[in-house]
């Protein structure tokens, strides 16, 4: 009998000993502190209502306040000490300077905080991709911050608002996703801030990075990259907008058949500093306004050539003769972002060759 009580009693210990250190995870596991996550919400779709939960295109979009899209995902709280701010409530087509100035100067300010791990930033998706490609140039930090947004308004049958929320909490609190630049998530899907675009009205997965793809993905609370950026951003930037009040004035024209300088031409007339061209196929513009190009460059107009085609290398000097007219070739950045890479490049010089340059490292 006190064989058999002895075997058990060395069983039971063998068992105990194999527990220890599976408890001993967990308790690490469960003792780690959670991250601190700021969200900054500026309105869009994610905040947005709907007159019917079948309605996802003419709902109104920025309504929910930020305190309300955080309640809607009480999960939150298991992942994150979360608190949220209203920095903005406004359809993501009415974005302007004075807000993306205002969002920068308070996300460099929250980060450069001990007490703040991470921020999210809630956003409206027609210009959510130019409003992350503008702080990834100008956040000087490399602490995540990660712009959402949803393609359904939160009173939708599967709105994906919530679940882009939670997951972009994640992203945030991630420490994979530091010194990757600004992220951009939504449908599960991680996409950086230089490369993203929205490339579908309505779709859900209308976010994608053209001819270079996407940087990762997250499952349930699994964060995983595959690729890095590779131009300069955030902490690495020269760019620095802390003490700006405005932006310097830079417009974009469209390139198509039978084009004429009308809308050239006036947009050097409204006092335009730089113009970027959203070019035909390899950036190529239309004879008619090469007049209209060297006029604007006389007056000093910066002019950059970008391509409406949506993706590829606008190539210098390959379609178009940038050394004598003094123009730039603009890389494989779409118009709307070699727009916002102009216009911060404008502050610092109007010299063309600096800032080819600058479309070369950024
Ligand atoms: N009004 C658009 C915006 O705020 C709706 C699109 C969206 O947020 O998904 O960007």
């Amino acid at each position: 009998m006190n064989n058999r009580l002895f075997s058990l009693f060395t069983i039971c210990l063998f068992f105990l000993g194999l527990l220890q250190p599976l408890a001993t995870v967990d308790a690490a596991a469960a003792t780690k502190p959670l991250p601190n996550i700021k969200i900054l919400a500026t309105g869009g779709t994610i905040a947005g209502a709907g007159t019917s939960h079948t309605q996802t295109v003419g709902y109104t979009a920025a309504v929910t306040a930020v305190d309300g899209l955080i309640a809607a995902v009480p999960e939150l709280q298991n992942i994150a000490n979360v608190s949220g701010e209203q920095v903005a409530q406004i359809a993501s087509e009415d974005m302007t300077d004075e807000v993306w100035l205002k969002l920068a100067k308070r996300v460099n300010e929250l980060l450069a905080s001990p007490l703040v791990d991470g921020i999210v930033i809630t956003h409206g998706t027609d210009t959510l991709e130019e409003t992350a490609y503008f702080l990834n140039l100008v956040v000087k930090n490399d602490k995540p911050v990660v712009v959402v947004g949803a393609m359904r308004p939160a009173t939708s049958i599967s709105a994906d608002g919530p679940m882009n929320l939670y997951r972009a909490v994640v992203l945030a609190g991630s420490a994979e996703a530091a010194g990757k630049g600004v992220l951009v998530m939504l449908n599960d899907q991680i996409n950086a801030a230089r490369d993203v675009s929205k490339t579908d009205t309505a779709s859900l997965d209308t976010f994608k990075s053209p001819g270079l793809g996407l940087l990762g993905i997250i499952q349930n609370e699994q964060v995983a990259f595959y690729r890095q950026p590779t131009r300069r951003h955030t902490s690495a930037s020269e760019f620095d907008v802390q003490q700006l009040s405005e932006l310097p004035r830079v417009d974009i024209v469209y390139g198509y058949a039978n084009n004429n300088r009308t809308m050239l031409d006036a947009a050097v007339k409204a006092g335009a500093k730089g113009i970027v061209h959203a070019g035909t196929g390899n950036g190529s513009i239309h004879t008619n306004l090469k007049p209209a190009i060297e006029a604007a460059r006389r007056q000093g107009v910066v002019f950059v050539r970008s391509s409406r085609v949506g993706s590829g290398i606008v190539l210098r000097g390959g379609e178009f003769d940038d050394d004598s007219y003094g123009t730039i070739a603009g890389d494989n950045l779409n118009p709307q972002k070699a727009r916002i890479l102009l216009m911060l490049a404008l502050i610092r010089t109007s010299d063309p060759a600096e800032i080819q340059q600058l479309f070369w490292k950024y």
